[in-house]
């Protein structure tokens, strides 16, 4: 017992060794000088992560045939983030293929699977963390019942940034750790209130469980609250994640939220549950981003049941495809972005795909969003 004690205690060592470089890292960092061509990396994922990225990629090549043309921007696909791969060699994203990436600006990213156990980290885990992409931003909107809610979910921390460095002592315990830096709270703190600034917004709801994760979300809640004060036309307010998954199923009280600011795991659960009021996790995009690189991809997983049960063409490509609107104003095309959304919305209700063989295919509502462009 004492030698396993000795071993938890040397890898707990390494681990608070390892997160004290990351937040000295943080507050150093230099911003990238700007460049005259944007790469737009396509990463197709697995199961049905191919087929779904493929429309999107096919609608970006439509909508951006001038600049490819006069190469300010190039679209660039990467191979190699697929699960056979990464099972191969034993590496959450190969060294190759991250290489690959970090020579693209932005990424339009399929879903990738994480086998469940084991000590092979989610690909989506290294990503955001070997690219410091720090803010998860999910829009969810739902006009009709006045709904429109931007998340900033910590991207990089809390659970997540050990999530596979747990320690287990052998039939008795298991433990992970969760971790929050001042450097990293700040930032997602300042996307969130900066985002509400610039876009008239005057809620921001910090959602924590800072009664009872007293280190870390108390110190994200006072952190927030300290930056809410240099804010002075916006409202922030605290809610626990319980009682906030309550009010969003609550149509009296759900309407007055605007923006959402939280640690990684309430985001994580969080924006699914926001995404099913929007019409489900298909729907919805997901942004990661950094000071140098943005990541866009789907919310939702790479569905392997789908491909096993035959139904990989019936995937529906709508989430992807929110997520190239998000890359497209990310690189300050917000015509084309709106440009793409428009004829999103039409081609989903002409060819609505529902993941079933009753609805249309993938590559047919990809065929009839083209025709709109
Ligand atoms: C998400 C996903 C990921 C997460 C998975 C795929 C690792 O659920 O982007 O929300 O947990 O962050
Ligand atoms: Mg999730």
């Amino acid at each position: 017992m004492n030698e396993m004690i000795e071993k938890a205690v040397s890898h707990y060592r390494e681990l608070l060794l390892s997160q004290i470089a990351r937040a000295e890292g943080m507050e150093k960092k230099t911003l990238p000088e700007k460049k005259e061509k944007t790469v737009i990396g396509v990463i197709g994922g697995d199961g049905i992560g191919p087929l779904i990225t493929a429309q999107a990629q096919r609608a970006l090549e439509t909508l951006l045939k001038d600049e490819i043309a006069a190469g300010s921007i190039e679209i660039r696909n990467i191979q190699g983030l697929t699960i056979e791969n990464r099972m191969e060699k034993g590496k959450a994203v190969p060294d190759d293929v991250l290489e690959e990436i970090k020579a693209c600006d932005v990424l339009l990213k399929g879903p990738t699977t994480t086998p469940s156990g084991g000590t092979m980290e989610s690909a989506n885990v290294t990503l955001r963390r070997e690219l410091d992409l720090f803010a998860n931003v999910r829009p969810v909107s739902v006009p009709e019942e006045g709904i429109d809610w931007m998340f900033f979910r910590e991207n990089t921390e809390g659970e997540y940034a050990l999530g596979s460095k747990g320690i287990e002592i052998p039939g008795l315990l298991t433990m992970d750790f969760k971790v929050t830096t001042i450097a990293g709270t700040k930032r997602i703190a300042r996307a969130a209130f900066e985002y509400a600034k610039n876009n008239g917004k005057t809620h921001v709801a910090i959602v924590t469980k800072s009664n009872i994760m007293k280190k870390t979300d108390g110190m994200f809640s006072q952190l927030c609250h300290e930056m809410a004060r240099e804010y002075p036309g916006i409202t922030a307010e605290e809610y626990y994640i319980d009682i906030m998954t309550a009010n969003l199923i609550n149509p009296a009280i759900r309407k007055k939220f605007q923006v959402f600011l939280m640690p990684n795991l309430y985001g994580d659960i969080i924006t699914d549950e926001a995404a099913q009021l929007q019409g489900g996790v298909g729907t919805a995009g997901s942004a990661n981003q950094g000071d140098r690189y943005a990541m866009f991809e789907a919310i939702h997983g790479s569905a392997p049941r789908m491909i096993e049960e035959g139904l990989g063409d019936y995937a529906n490509p709508e989430s992807i495809l929110r997520a190239a609107v998000m890359l497209l104003r990310h690189i300050a095309l917000p015509e084309k972005a709106e440009k793409l959304e428009k004829a999103l919305e039409k081609a989903a209700s002409l060819c609505p795909v529902t993941g079933t063989r009753e609805g249309h295919t993938c590559r047919q509502l990809g065929d009839t969003l083209l025709s709109l462009l």
